[in-house]
């Protein structure tokens, strides 16, 4: 068993996809773990997504963060991580494999609809992050 983050981002709640997202992590037998909507302030985006800071996207990306409420929540399951990434697909919906979540709904690469942990290193730091 392995937990990761997930965020469905402020697109994916606007779209009122967030139960269609849900429903295709339990469908793949994973557990969602607290799920809440928050609304993140500049600050908390920036501090989640420290490690792209100084690249080109950084400021589109916490605008965009912010725009709304998101959905962090734990997802509890076998290979949750690795697994969780392929159930998503590429961070480019373009380069999405058919039938993943960006796939099927998200717009660009800028708005994508879900984050997912990349690592277990990122998975503990982003759990800890929301959920303390
Ligand atoms: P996510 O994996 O949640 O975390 C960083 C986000 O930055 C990423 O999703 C994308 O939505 C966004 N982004 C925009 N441009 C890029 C890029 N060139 N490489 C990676 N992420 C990008």
């Amino acid at each position: 068993m392995q937990d990761t983050l997930s965020i469905i981002k402020p697109d994916g709640v606007r779209k009122k996809i967030v139960g269609k997202i849900l429903k295709r992590f339990e469908d793949n037998g994973f557990e969602i773990i607290n799920p809440r909507y928050i609304n993140l302030s500049k600050e908390e985006a920036s501090e989640f997504y420290n490690i792209h800071k100084g690249k080109p996207f950084f400021d589109d990306l916490i605008i965009f963060m912010t725009s709304g409420p998101c959905l962090p929540f734990i997802i509890r399951g076998e290979n949750a991580i690795l697994r969780v990434r392929e159930l998503m697909g590429s961070t480019d919906p373009d380069e999405a494999a058919p039938e993943t979540i960006r796939a099927d709904f998200a717009d660009s690469i800028d708005s994508n609809v879900i984050h997912g942990s990349d690592s277990e290193q990122s998975a503990k730091r982003e759990i800890r992050f929301f959920f303390g």
